[in-house]
C-alpha cells in the first residue's frame, strides 16, 4: 500500500488531511527475552507475558482513535532461533487465537495474518485462515499480524507476482508505478501506516514495513514489550502528535514566509 496514488513515481506523495493523532499504528513488539531473562525466567515465559501485553494493546488501541494495529509477531529471521523457542511462538499464535478469537469477533475486530503463508505449519495455517474468515465482515478494527513475515520478502514476493502478470500477457511494465507495485504487498488492505513504534530500546526496523514505513513517522520506547499497554501506548501517541509531517513539503508557516 503505498500512500502516493499518483500516477507518476516522480510526484510528492500528498499530505493527508491533519486529524491529529495517527490512524494506523505498527508495533516491533521487542524485548520479551530481556524482560524474562531480567526475572531469571526462560525466554518462553517472556513471549507468554508478551500475549498478555498484546492483548492489553489491541483492547486499548480504538480509544485512542486507532483504526488498525499491525504487530511484528515473528519475523522471516526468526526461524534463526533454537527450535523450542520458535515451537513456543507457533504455541502462542494458536493459545492467543483460542482464547481470543471470540471476543475479537464480537467486538468488531477484523484479523489479518501477514507474511509467507506457505512457510508456516499446517496447523498453524488452518488457525489463520480460521481467524481471517471469522471475523472477515467485521470492520470496526484492524488487526493484522505480521507472523513470518520479511518486507524484503515480501518486496520480492510482488515484484514476481508482477513479472508472471507481464508474461501472461496480462500487465505492461510501462503501467507500473508505486500505488500499482503497493497493491501487490501483502499489507495492501491496510491503510497507510502513520506510526511505527519499536520497544525495548532498539533503534532499528529489523526488516518490518520497509516500504509502507517511508513516511511513517517512528518513536522508540525503551519499554520492554512485556511490559507494554495503554500507558506506554498514549506515550507514543502523545509524541507523534509533536511530530511535523511535511512529506517532503513545508509546514503551513514556511510556506507563508516563502510567499
Ligand atoms: C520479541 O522479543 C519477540 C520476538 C522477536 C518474537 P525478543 O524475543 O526479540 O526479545 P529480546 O530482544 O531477546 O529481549
Ligand atoms: C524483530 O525483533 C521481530 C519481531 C519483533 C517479531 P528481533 O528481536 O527479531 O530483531 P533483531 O534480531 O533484534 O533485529
Ligand atoms: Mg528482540
Amino acid at each position: 500500500m503505498s500512500r502516493a496514488s499518483d500516477k507518476s513515481d516522480q510526484a510528492a506523495p500528498s499530505a493527508p488531511e491533519n486529524s491529529g493523532g495517527p490512524k494506523h499504528v505498527a508495533v516491533i513488539m521487542d524485548g520479551n527475552g530481556r524482560w524474562a531473562k531480567a526475572r531469571g525466567m526462560p525466554r518462553t515465559l517472556g513471549h507468554r507475558a508478551g500475549v498478555n501485553a498484546l492483548k492489553r494493546t489491541v483492547e486499548a488501541a480504538p480509544q485512542f482513535g486507532l483504526e488498525c494495529l499491525t504487530v511484528f509477531g515473528f519475523s522471516t529471521e526468526n526461524w534463526r532461533r533454537p527450535v523450542a523457542e520458535v515451537s513456543e511462538l507457533m504455541g502462542l499464535v494458536k493459545l492467543y487465537v483460542q482464547t481470543d478469537l471470540d471476543r475479537l469477533a464480537r467486538e468488531g475486530v477484523r484479523v489479518r495474518i501477514l507474511g509467507r503463508r506457505d512457510g508456516l505449519p499446517p496447523d498453524i495455517q488452518e488457525i489463520v485462515e480460521r481467524a481471517e474468515a471469522k471475523t472477515a465482515h467485521n470492520s470496526n478494527f484492524l488487526l493484522q499480524v505480521a507472523f513470518n513475515y520479511g518486507s524484503r520478502g515480501d518486496i520480492v514476493d510482488a515484484a514476481r507476482k508482477f513479472a508472471i502478470q507481464v508474461r501472461d500477457g496480462k500487465a505492461d511494465p510501462a503501467d507500473l508505478d508505486e500505488a500499482m507495485f503497493g497493491s501487490l504487498l501483502c499489507t495492501a488492505k491496510g491503510p497507510p501506516v502513520d506510526l511505527v513504534i519499536r520497544t525495548s530500546g532498539e533503534r532499528r526496523i529489523s526488516n518490518f514495513l520497509l516500504w509502507e514505513a517511508a513516511y511513517a513517522e517512528f518513536v522508540f520506547q525503551n519499554v520492554l514489550w512485556p511490559d507494554y499497554g495503554p500507558e506506554a501506548l498514549s506515550e507514543a501517541i502523545e509524541e507523534f502528535r509533536r511530530r511535523e509531517r511535511r512529506f517532503g513539503g513545508l509546514d503551513a508557516h514556511d510556506v507563508l514566509a516563502a510567499g
